[in-house]
């Protein structure tokens, strides 16, 4: 899969582009804020319909315009597809995938399969659960519309069980009724949960296997935060008796205290926990394994090589982990941002396109 052109139209700093990219790899070059994220971030907005960096549409839209749209034309294995998006300042997103009108995000979703990989993944292992969460929901998101519609449908009744809970008067046996659609959405989301990290693992364990010549060994766990049960019903149960154990705790807390929403995942390096004792070479490596291992998945899963964009990762990187990049992402349509292309990058992709950018402009 590779994306073969994009049109922008009053996005961020770009007043009208249309750009061809290869189909391997292309360098995005420029100074600090001349549009270089800006432009990865449109293109993966044609994968998931939102941002990675801002969760209001209205920010992508030009300073002093009412509406910008993004077009983007991709070539998979049989097909091409063609992803349009208008974001209107005061009229939310529409967006369009091969001339229809997509009328949720799920339907997007399996279409342009991006990865993102920013400096702040580099912190990922160390970063508070959240982010953690937040990975496993947007990688198995976009792969899976079925984890999809059971989170959605999760952190709805979370929310509106939440609500309740903050009610002046709460009546037990409403809460029995949020408490059977949070099991039953909840046990899905987590048994979806644990399939994925058990397949990353396996994959970022060899990946990091090869980065550190068999010296480190890496192990990804999940790390539910109630105990996981093979078992649906075992799973139903369990969550069950668990929020009946902390109603008392959950009504003086005003707020649901139990649950898939505060899941997490571990990293072992050689066995030992890498968040608290590993260095941070070792937490990036971890995280270049993780990052690395998600392309596996979607191969295995899709059986299309999904697109990766690197922002700013490379000058983060030592030597040796940016030729292992180079050496592994051969099948993958790469796009890298940097301030400057230097001698190591020009002979690692002596075939790159190069794409300069000036104030919103290609140059
Ligand atoms: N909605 C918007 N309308 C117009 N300009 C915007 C908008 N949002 C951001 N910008 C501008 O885009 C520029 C930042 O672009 P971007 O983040 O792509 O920079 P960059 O080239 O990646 O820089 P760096 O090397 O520092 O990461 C800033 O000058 C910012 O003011
Ligand atoms: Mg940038």
């Amino acid at each position: 899969m590779y994306i073969k052109k994009i049109e922008l139209k009053n996005y961020r700093n770009y007043e009208d582009l249309s750009l061809e990219f290869d189909q391997k790899v292309n360098l995005i070059v420029g100074h600090n804020a001349q549009g270089k994220t800006n432009l990865i971030e449109a293109v993966y907005l044609s994968s998931i319909g939102r941002s990675f960096r801002t969760a209001h549409d209205s920010d992508l839209i030009r300073f002093g315009n009412d509406f910008a749209t993004v077009k983007v034309h991709a070539q998979k294995e049989y097909t091409d597809t063609k992803v349009e998006i208008i974001l209107k300042r005061n009229a939310g997103k529409s967006i369009r995938k091969d001339g229809s009108v997509i009328h949720r995000t799920s339907q997007l979703l399996e279409n342009i399969i991006v990865v993102v990989f920013s400096p702040d993944d580099l912190k990922i292992v160390k970063e508070e659960p959240e982010k953690r969460r937040k990975f496993i929901d947007r990688e198995l998101a976009q792969i899976k519309p079925a984890y999809y519609n059971s989170l959605s449908n999760y952190k709805k009744t979370l929310q509106q069980r939440n609500a309740y809970l903050k009610e002046e008067v709460v009546d037990p046996s409403m809460i029995s009724l949020w408490d059977e659609q949070l099991i039953r959405y909840g046990s899905e989301v987590m048994r979806m949960r644990k399939q994925f990290i058990d397949q990353i693992n396996i994959y970022s364990g060899r990946i990091h296997d090869h980065i550190t010549n068999g010296k480190e060994k890496l192990r990804i766990d999940y790390d539910p935060n109630i105990p996981y049960e093979d078992s649906t019903e075992k799973q139903q149960d369990q969550f069950r008796e668990i929020l009946d154990k902390s109603y008392n705790v959950d009504l003086k807390m005003r707020t649901t205290t139990k649950g898939p929403h505060k899941d997490d995942m571990q990293f072992f390096v050689n066995d030992i926990n890498a968040r608290a004792f590993g260095s941070q070479g070792q937490q990036r490596t971890c995280a270049l394994s993780l990052k690395l291992a998600e392309l596996d998945f979607i191969k295995e899963e899709t059986g299309e090589n999904g697109i990766l964009l690197l922002d700013d990762v490379m000058s983060e990187l030592d030597e040796e982990r940016r030729t292992y990049l180079v050496g592994t992402l051969q099948d993958n349509q790469l796009f890298i941002t940097t301030t400057d292309i230097d001698d190591e990058i020009r002979a690692n992709y002596p075939e790159a396109k190069i794409l300069s950018i000036e104030d919103g402009k290609v140059i």
